[in-house]
C-alpha cells in the first residue's frame, strides 16, 4: 500500500475546533513563571497543532513497516477461555490526555491516565464494579467528557458518564436478549445540532444490535438490527465520521468463519475482508479523514492464529478504493495470547496520524500498549499494570 501524502496543510480541523483551549500542564500559573514568555509561545504553538491537527492526511511514512506483511490468515490457535476483560482507550487534546479502562481481578474497573509521550499514571481508586470478565467500550463527547460501558455483575449493559466526575448515566440502554459473552463497541461524533454515540452489542442469537443516543433526544433507543449470525461472543469494532454533512460508519465483527467482516454506513452494506482473524480475537478500529476531498481511511486491528497483532488497511476511492490485500496487513510484531481483548484510540500530529493501540496479555494479566508515532515501526511496550 503507498498512497500520496497530501500536503501537511491539507488538514480539516473538525472536532477541536469547537472545543476550548487545552490546560497549561502544571498548575502554578505558567504566566507566573520564569518562562512564561517561553511557556506562552508553546502553548500558542501547540493549540495550532491541535486545532489544525484532528484530521491529518496518510501515513505515507508509514511504508516502512508496511513492508513487514503478514498473511494474517488461517485460524486455529489455541483458544483458551473467554478474551476475560475488555479495555478501552480514549484520547482528547491530540493525545496530550489518554485514558485507558481496565478491569482488575477484584471485578473492578480503573482508570490510568496516560500521555502522548508513554508515561502512565494508573489511578488506584475503584472506579465501578463489573461482572468478571466484563467488555469495556468508552468514547469522548468533548475533552474530558467520557461514556463508558460495561456489563454490571447481573449482566446489565449500564454507562457511567465522566463530566467534572464520575455518575451513572441516566438514561437506561435499552439493551435487549444481551449475549452473556457480548463484547461491546461504541463510537460518536458531532452532527450539526447534535452530539450522537451508537453502541453495539451481540443478541443471543449472536445478531449485533446498535443502540443510539444524541443530545437531542437525550435518551437511549434501539438503532439497527443486523440480521448476520456473527461469531458467539465476537469482538465488535466500530468507527464513525461526520464530515461535510455526511455520515460514513463501520461495524467491525467476527462470522462463524472467523472471517472479518464489516457493516458500512450508509445502506449498512456488508463486506466481507478477506483474512481471517484468531477466533475471539479483539477488533479495534480507526478513522480519519483528508481536508479538502473526502478521502477517508480506516484502519481495523485484529490478532491472526499465531497471536500476533495485525492492522488492516482501508483508503476510500480515489486512493487504493478498498481494503489492501490481506497479503499487505501489517505485522505489528506485538505478540500476546490469544485471544485478546484490543482498543485504540488516535490523533493527528499535523500530516502524521499517531495511533496508540491496548491489549490485555491474559496468562500474565499485563497490559501492553503498541504505538505508530506517524514514522517508522510500530512499537509495543508492557505496562506496569
Ligand atoms: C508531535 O509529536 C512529537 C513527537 O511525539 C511531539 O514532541 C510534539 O509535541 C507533537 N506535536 C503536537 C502538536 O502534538
Ligand atoms: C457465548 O455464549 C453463547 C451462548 O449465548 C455460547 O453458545 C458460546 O459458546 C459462548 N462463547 C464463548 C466463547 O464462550
Ligand atoms: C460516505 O458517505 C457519503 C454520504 O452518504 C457517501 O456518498 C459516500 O459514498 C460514503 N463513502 C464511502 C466510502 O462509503
Ligand atoms: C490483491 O491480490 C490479487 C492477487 O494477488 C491482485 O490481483 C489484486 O490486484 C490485489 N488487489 C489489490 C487492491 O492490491
Ligand atoms: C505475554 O505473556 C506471556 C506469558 O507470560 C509472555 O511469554 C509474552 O512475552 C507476553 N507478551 C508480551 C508482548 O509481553
Amino acid at each position: 500500500m503507498d498512497v500520496q501524502a497530501p500536503f501537511p496543510e491539507d488538514l480539516y480541523p473538525k472536532e477541536l475546533r469547537a472545543q476550548p483551549l487545552p490546560p497549561p500542564p502544571v498548575s502554578v500559573p505558567f504566566w507566573k513563571t520564569r518562562k512564561g514568555v517561553v511557556g506562552i509561545t508553546i502553548l500558542a504553538f501547540a493549540i495550532i497543532g491541535a486545532v489544525v491537527g484532528i484530521v491529518v492526511s496518510t501515513e505515507k511514512k508509514s511504508k516502512k513497516s508496511d513492508a513487514k506483511s503478514d498473511s494474517a490468515s488461517g485460524a486455529g490457535g489455541t483458544v483458551t477461555a473467554l478474551g476475560g476483560a475488555g479495555v478501552a482507550a480514549v484520547n482528547w487534546y491530540n493525545g496530550q490526555q489518554i485514558r485507558l479502562y481496565i478491569q482488575k481481578d477484584d471485578g473492578f474497573v480503573y482508570e490510568a491516565t496516560g500521555d502522548q509521550s508513554g508515561n502512565w499514571n494508573p489511578n488506584p481508586t475503584k472506579l465501578l464494579q463489573a461482572k468478571a470478565g466484563t467488555p469495556l467500550a468508552a468514547v469522548t463527547r468533548a475533552p474530558s467528557l467520557i461514556h463508558l460501558y460495561f456489563l454490571d455483575i447481573s449482566n446489565v449493559l449500564q454507562e457511567y458518564i465522566y463530566n467534572s466526575g464520575w455518575a451513572k448515566g441516566i438514561t437506561p440502554l435499552p439493551s435487549a436478549n444481551i449475549a452473556p459473552n457480548t463484547s461491546l463497541a461504541a463510537t460518536a461524533w458531532t452532527d450539526s445540532s447534535s452530539d450522537q454515540i451508537r453502541l453495539y452489542y451481540q443478541k443471543q442469537d449472536n445478531t449485533i444490535q446498535e443502540l443510539a443516543w444524541s443530545t437531542s433526544s437525550a435518551s437511549w433507543s434501539s438503532g439497527s438490527s443486523f440480521t448476520d449470525q456473527a461469531y458467539p461472543g465476537t469482538s465488535i469494532g466500530a468507527v464513525a465520521l461526520w464530515y461535510l454533512g455526511n455520515l460514513n460508519m463501520s461495524v467491525y465483527w467476527q462470522a462463524n468463519d472467523l472471517t472479518l467482516n464489516e457493516y458500512m454506513y450508509p445502506g449498512w452494506t456488508r463486506n466481507t475482508l478477506q483474512r481471517s482473524a484468531a477466533p475471539l480475537s479483539g477488533i479495534a478500529a480507526i478513522t480519519w479523514t483528508d481536508w479538502f476531498i473526502h478521502n477517508f481511511h480506516v484502519r481495523v486491528y485484529h490478532e491472526n492464529a499465531a497471536g500476533i497483532i495485525v492492522q488492516d488497511v482501508y483508503d476510500s476511492p480515489p486512493l487504493a478504493g478498498g481494503w489492501s490485500n490481506a497479503s499487505t496487513a501489517i505485522n505489528l510484531n506485538t505478540l500476546v495470547d490469544v485471544p485478546t481483548p484490543i482498543s485504540t484510540t488516535a490523533w493527528a500530529n499535523y500530516s502524521d496520524i499517531i495511533i496508540r493501540g491496548y491489549v490485555k496479555n491474559s496468562s500474565n494479566n499485563v497490559h501492553i500498549e503498541f504505538a505508530f508515532s506517524g514514522s517508522g515501526d510500530w512499537t509495543s511496550k508492557e505496562l506496569s499494570f
